[in-house]
Protein backbone atom coordinates (compact mmCIF):
# COMPACT_ATOMS: atom_id res chain seq x y z
CA UNK A 1 0.00 0.00 0.00
CA UNK A 2 1.24 3.69 -0.61
CA UNK A 3 3.07 5.78 1.79
CA UNK A 4 1.01 8.71 2.89
CA UNK A 5 1.73 11.86 4.85
CA UNK A 6 2.05 11.19 8.78
CA UNK A 7 2.31 7.09 8.47
CA UNK A 8 5.31 5.54 10.44
CA UNK A 9 8.27 5.28 8.01
CA UNK A 10 8.28 0.95 7.74
CA UNK A 11 11.21 0.00 9.60
CA UNK A 12 13.94 -2.60 8.00
CA UNK A 13 17.28 -4.12 8.14
CA UNK A 14 19.77 -4.13 5.38
CA UNK A 15 22.95 -4.46 3.82
CA UNK A 16 24.46 -0.91 2.72
CA UNK A 17 27.58 -0.05 1.32
CA UNK A 18 28.14 1.07 5.61
CA UNK A 19 27.13 -2.37 6.77
CA UNK A 20 24.07 -4.01 7.56
CA UNK A 21 21.70 -1.12 9.34
CA UNK A 22 18.20 -1.26 10.96
CA UNK A 23 16.55 1.26 9.33
CA UNK A 24 14.98 3.00 12.54
CA UNK A 25 18.04 2.61 14.82
CA UNK A 26 20.44 3.92 12.02
CA UNK A 27 18.10 7.06 11.79
CA UNK A 28 17.47 7.18 15.51
CA UNK A 29 16.59 11.23 16.62
CA UNK A 30 17.08 12.36 13.01
CA UNK A 31 16.10 13.64 9.79
CA UNK A 32 16.40 11.00 7.08
CA UNK A 33 16.45 11.71 3.34
CA UNK A 34 15.37 8.22 2.03
CA UNK A 35 15.04 8.10 -1.78
CA UNK A 36 15.64 5.42 -4.36
CA UNK A 37 16.93 5.49 -7.71
CA UNK A 38 16.46 3.48 -10.59
CA UNK A 39 19.71 1.62 -11.41
CA UNK A 40 23.12 1.78 -10.86
CA UNK A 41 25.67 3.06 -13.71
CA UNK A 42 22.99 5.43 -15.13
CA UNK A 43 23.59 8.56 -16.07
CA UNK A 44 21.21 10.59 -14.24
CA UNK A 45 21.35 8.80 -11.23
CA UNK A 46 25.42 9.39 -11.49
CA UNK A 47 24.53 13.20 -11.33
CA UNK A 48 22.25 12.64 -8.69
CA UNK A 49 23.98 10.96 -5.80
CA UNK A 50 27.26 12.86 -6.48
CA UNK A 51 24.93 16.31 -5.99
CA UNK A 52 23.23 14.89 -3.04
CA UNK A 53 27.18 14.08 -1.60
CA UNK A 54 27.88 17.23 -1.93
CA UNK A 55 24.99 18.82 0.46
CA UNK A 56 25.66 16.51 3.66
CA UNK A 57 26.70 19.25 5.47
CA UNK A 58 23.69 21.33 4.60
CA UNK A 59 21.77 18.53 5.98
CA UNK A 60 23.52 17.82 8.74
CA UNK A 61 23.44 21.31 10.17
CA UNK A 62 19.48 20.61 9.75
CA UNK A 63 20.33 17.55 11.91
CA UNK A 64 19.15 15.05 8.70
CA UNK A 65 20.85 12.34 6.33
CA UNK A 66 20.62 10.83 3.24
CA UNK A 67 20.31 6.95 2.21
CA UNK A 68 19.40 6.32 -1.44
CA UNK A 69 18.17 2.74 -2.61
CA UNK A 70 18.04 0.57 -5.64
CA UNK A 71 17.60 -3.22 -6.60
CA UNK A 72 21.15 -3.42 -7.21
CA UNK A 73 23.67 -5.30 -5.42
CA UNK A 74 26.06 -3.54 -2.79
CA UNK A 75 29.06 -4.76 -5.17
CA UNK A 76 27.13 -2.76 -8.17
CA UNK A 77 27.06 -0.01 -5.55
CA UNK A 78 30.92 -0.19 -4.54
CA UNK A 79 31.63 -0.30 -7.70
CA UNK A 80 29.65 2.35 -9.23
CA UNK A 81 30.65 5.14 -6.13
CA UNK A 82 34.14 5.34 -8.26
CA UNK A 83 32.51 6.40 -11.57
CA UNK A 84 30.05 8.89 -8.98
CA UNK A 85 33.62 10.42 -7.57
CA UNK A 86 35.28 10.58 -10.89
CA UNK A 87 32.54 12.17 -12.76
CA UNK A 88 30.72 14.28 -10.03
CA UNK A 89 34.09 15.44 -7.61
CA UNK A 90 32.40 14.15 -4.47
CA UNK A 91 33.03 10.84 -2.93
CA UNK A 92 29.54 9.51 -1.96
CA UNK A 93 29.48 9.99 1.46
CA UNK A 94 26.46 8.14 2.45
CA UNK A 95 24.73 4.60 2.83
CA UNK A 96 23.60 2.63 -0.51
CA UNK A 97 20.70 0.12 0.26
CA UNK A 98 21.62 -3.42 -1.47
CA UNK A 99 18.02 -4.12 -2.34
CA UNK A 100 18.11 -6.78 -4.66
CA UNK A 101 15.54 -8.57 -2.73
CA UNK A 102 12.96 -5.65 -3.25
CA UNK A 103 12.26 -5.21 0.32
CA UNK A 104 12.50 -2.14 0.69
CA UNK A 105 11.18 -0.99 -2.77
CA UNK A 106 8.07 -3.05 -1.54
CA UNK A 107 7.53 -1.59 1.94
CA UNK A 108 7.80 2.04 0.48
CA UNK A 109 6.08 1.19 -3.19
CA UNK A 110 8.77 2.23 -5.09
CA UNK A 111 7.96 0.38 -7.74
CA UNK A 112 5.91 1.52 -10.41
CA UNK A 113 4.70 -1.59 -12.45
CA UNK A 114 3.19 0.51 -15.46
CA UNK A 115 6.22 2.76 -15.63
CA UNK A 116 8.67 -0.26 -15.06
CA UNK A 117 8.23 -3.66 -13.71
CA UNK A 118 11.51 -4.02 -12.32
CA UNK A 119 13.53 -0.96 -11.55
CA UNK A 120 12.99 1.30 -8.60
CA UNK A 121 11.09 5.14 -9.75
CA UNK A 122 12.53 8.17 -8.42
CA UNK A 123 10.76 8.37 -4.57
CA UNK A 124 11.76 10.63 -2.13
CA UNK A 125 10.76 10.20 1.98
CA UNK A 126 11.27 12.59 4.06
CA UNK A 127 11.47 11.23 7.26
CA UNK A 128 11.53 13.36 10.92
CA UNK A 129 12.81 12.21 14.19
CA UNK A 130 9.71 10.96 15.49
CA UNK A 131 9.91 8.37 12.44
CA UNK A 132 6.80 9.55 10.82
CA UNK A 133 6.65 10.64 6.87
CA UNK A 134 6.77 14.32 5.79
CA UNK A 135 7.03 14.30 2.41
CA UNK A 136 7.07 12.37 -0.46
CA UNK A 137 7.83 12.83 -3.99
CA UNK A 138 7.52 10.66 -6.89
CA UNK A 139 9.75 11.53 -10.09
CA UNK A 140 10.15 9.49 -13.41
CA UNK A 141 13.25 7.74 -14.60
CA UNK A 142 14.18 10.48 -17.29
CA UNK A 143 13.91 13.11 -14.74
CA UNK A 144 16.61 14.36 -12.08
CA UNK A 145 15.27 15.69 -9.14
CA UNK A 146 15.79 18.91 -7.41
CA UNK A 147 17.55 18.17 -4.25
CA UNK A 148 17.94 21.77 -3.16
CA UNK A 149 14.35 21.55 -3.01
CA UNK A 150 14.39 18.80 -0.56
CA UNK A 151 16.53 21.18 1.75
CA UNK A 152 13.71 24.01 1.42
CA UNK A 153 10.88 21.26 2.40
CA UNK A 154 13.18 20.50 5.05
CA UNK A 155 13.70 24.28 6.17
CA UNK A 156 9.92 24.43 5.68
CA UNK A 157 8.60 21.31 7.76
CA UNK A 158 11.72 22.35 10.97
CA UNK A 159 10.18 25.99 10.95
CA UNK A 160 6.73 25.40 10.74
CA UNK A 161 6.91 22.61 13.75
CA UNK A 162 8.54 24.88 15.93
CA UNK A 163 5.82 28.10 14.80
CA UNK A 164 2.44 28.60 14.20
CA UNK A 165 3.36 29.86 10.50
CA UNK A 166 3.18 28.38 6.71
CA UNK A 167 5.66 28.84 4.13
CA UNK A 168 3.83 30.44 1.06
CA UNK A 169 5.07 29.47 -2.48
CA UNK A 170 8.45 29.32 -3.93
CA UNK A 171 9.76 30.68 -0.01
CA UNK A 172 13.44 30.03 1.42
CA UNK A 173 15.15 30.77 4.51
CA UNK A 174 14.43 34.69 5.40
CA UNK A 175 11.51 35.24 3.32
CA UNK A 176 8.06 36.62 5.04
CA UNK A 177 5.90 33.24 6.14
CA UNK A 178 2.44 33.21 6.54
CA UNK A 179 0.35 33.19 9.92
CA UNK A 180 -1.54 30.24 10.62
CA UNK A 181 -5.41 30.44 10.02
CA UNK A 182 -6.05 28.64 12.95
CA UNK A 183 -4.82 32.01 14.81
CA UNK A 184 -6.95 34.56 15.96
CA UNK A 185 -5.76 38.12 15.14
CA UNK A 186 -5.20 38.74 18.71
CA UNK A 187 -3.33 34.91 19.09
CA UNK A 188 -1.08 36.52 16.41
CA UNK A 189 -0.51 39.95 17.89
CA UNK A 190 0.47 38.30 21.14
CA UNK A 191 2.96 35.64 18.88
CA UNK A 192 4.43 37.85 16.59
CA UNK A 193 6.51 40.41 18.13
CA UNK A 194 7.23 41.79 14.66
CA UNK A 195 3.80 42.41 13.93
CA UNK A 196 1.59 40.99 10.46
CA UNK A 197 0.12 42.10 7.64
CA UNK A 198 -3.39 41.37 6.84
CA UNK A 199 -3.28 40.95 2.88
CA UNK A 200 -7.00 39.60 2.81
CA UNK A 201 -8.23 37.85 6.59
CA UNK A 202 -7.47 34.70 5.69
CA UNK A 203 -3.98 35.50 4.21
CA UNK A 204 -1.48 37.09 7.08
CA UNK A 205 2.02 37.53 6.99
CA UNK A 206 4.93 38.30 8.98
CA UNK A 207 8.63 38.06 8.99
CA UNK A 208 10.23 34.58 9.55
CA UNK A 209 9.77 34.90 13.61
CA UNK A 210 12.99 32.78 13.95
CA UNK A 211 15.37 35.19 11.95
C1 LIG B 1 19.32 7.51 -15.61
O1 LIG B 1 19.68 7.56 -14.43
O2 LIG B 1 19.86 8.18 -16.46
C2 LIG B 1 18.19 6.62 -16.01
C3 LIG B 1 17.94 5.45 -15.29
C4 LIG B 1 16.90 4.62 -15.71
C5 LIG B 1 16.13 4.96 -16.80
C6 LIG B 1 16.38 6.16 -17.47
C7 LIG B 1 17.42 6.99 -17.07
Amino acid sequence: MAIRLGDTAPDFTANTTDGEISFHSWKEGEWVILFSHPKDFTPVCTTELGYTAKLKDEFAARNAKAIAVSVDSVEDHNAWVGDIEETQGTAVNFPIIDDSTRTVADLYDMIHPNADNTLTVRSVFIIDPNNKVRLTLTYPASTGRNFDEILRVLDSLQLTDGYKVATPVNWTQGDDVIVSPALSDDEATELFSAGFTTVKPYLRTTPQPNK
